[in-house]
């Protein structure tokens, strides 16, 4: 089959390479329809080089139809139409009882002391083939896998496996009070849709952040107020100037770890990318290879007693943070990857004609897979107004 492999930094190819096949009882393999590009395939694409090998099937965001199912996965049979969410969790574990499947017991990467392996994320998650390809091997099929109606396009449900989980999440952690205020810092598929769910959920302002012009206008034309990053020297200022002088009761980091406007952080994360192997790799895990300005302007904008909620993905050791504010202002923090099935109830039922959070339209691009070289370059740089791009083998 085609799949898109990373073969090193910001080169990514469209290679042939085996078919995936069922191998344990609770497998699933899937015939992808579509598959969509994350900005965390842009960390991989960039600075986390030293933790991907060559060869690497990218991708974690993808939904089709059931091939081929093991013995034990009876809840699905071919013909199916499915999406997968971006981690493998068993589904009857401690962790994924309470609803934390990116904790699972079951499937946690105890080599490298983390959670839940994630499709196409680099060894420190597993090394587990991802989605940017013709077919997919799914284990832990008999949990994973959700089944949706036939009938509307793919895009419909296509962002259940990610985007709208994580936005949901992000939402939920941020705890707006009813009727409450909330920053968004970062305007890409993920700031975009808390954006939006944010709203739908009853938040009476949203702001939302970014540097890119369309970014900021496609968030501006469903509702949220928005700045321009490059229009003011102090972020915190802007907002609290929008908010009584408090800043907004939550602030949600849809940024992460790439943030612009710390050069400090592009030199760590640049250095670790040119180190060799493990080097390379203990750099990036180890050291303050973070950019934290996004997380710096979160302490400054949040109002003193409110919630900071991260989902940008950080993955360093970030030294020194402002504890004395974090402390002072008696901030909450809450982050982590997206429990995707815990949202999935929520979520599902505003996916009908109605349309609420905006999703039929809500990519900018679709793409055939053998375009991914393209696709990556073009998201990277943000050009061409690509927000979100949808590619189809
Ligand atoms: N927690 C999870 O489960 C989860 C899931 C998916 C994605 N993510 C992470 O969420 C983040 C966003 O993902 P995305 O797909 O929306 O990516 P993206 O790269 O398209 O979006 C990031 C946005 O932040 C903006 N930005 C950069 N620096 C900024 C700054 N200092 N202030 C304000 N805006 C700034 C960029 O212009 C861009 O629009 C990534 O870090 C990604 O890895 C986490
Ligand atoms: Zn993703
Ligand atoms: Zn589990």
């Amino acid at each position: 089959m085609k799949a898109v492999v990373w073969q090193g930094k910001r080169d990514v190819q469209v290679a042939e390479v085996p078919d995936p096949v069922v191998q344990e009882p609770t497998d699933a393999v899937i015939r992808i329809t579509s598959t969509g590009l994350c900005g965390s395939d842009l960390h991989l694409y960039e600075v986390l080089t030293p933790l991907m090998t060559p060869g690497d099937i990218l991708g974690h965001e993808p939904m089709g139809v059931v091939e081929e199912v093991g013995s034990e996965v009876t809840h699905l049979k071919p013909g199916d139409r499915v999406v997968v969410p971006f981690q493998i969790a068993c589904g009857s574990c401690f962790m994924c009882d309470q609803g934390l499947q990116t904790q699972c017991e079951t499937t946690q990467v105890r080599e490298h002391g983390v959670g839940a392996p994630l499709y196409g994320y680099t060894k420190l998650y597993g090394a587990v083939p991802g989605a940017q390809a013709e077919y997919l091997r799914v284990p832990q099929a008999q949990y994973g896998p959700v089944k949706v109606p036939d009938g509307p396009h793919d895009d419909r449900f296509l962002f259940l496996s990610d985007v709208l989980p994580t936005a949901w999440q992000a939402v939920e952690y941020a705890d707006v009070p009813k009727g409450g205020t909330v920053t968004v810092i970062g305007l890409g598929p993920i700031g975009d849709m808390a954006c939006r769910i944010a709203l739908h959920r009853g938040a009476r302002q949203v702001i939302g952040i970014d540097l890119v012009p369309e970014r900021l206008a496609r968030a501006r034309a469903r509702g949220a107020e928005v700045l321009d990053l490059t229009e003011h020297d102090d972020i915190g200022a802007a907002v609290r100037e929008m908010t009584h002088g408090r800043g907004t009761d939550a602030v949600i980091d849809a940024v992460g770890m790439e943030a612009h406007g710390n050069p400090a952080g592009k030199a760590a994360q640049t250095v670790g990318g040119m180190l060799p192997g493990k080097l390379a790799e203990k750099v990036m895990t180890k050291a303050g290879v973070d950019r934290l300005s996004a997380f710096q302007a979160a302490i400054d904008i949040v109002r003193r007693g409110g919630t900071i909620s991260l989902s940008g993905l950080y993955g360093g050791a970030a030294d020194p943070l402002p504890m004395l504010t974090l402390f002072d202002k008696q901030i909450q923090l809450r982050m982590g990857q997206a429990n995707v099935k815990r949202w999935v109830p929520d979520i599902l039922p505003l996916l009908t004609d109605e349309d609420v959070l905006g999703v039929d339209d809500f990519a900018t691009h679709h793409l055939p897979l053998v375009q991914a070289p393209e696709a990556y370059e073009m998201f990277q740089k943000k050009a061409d107004g690509a927000v979100k791009v949808v590619m189809r083998p």
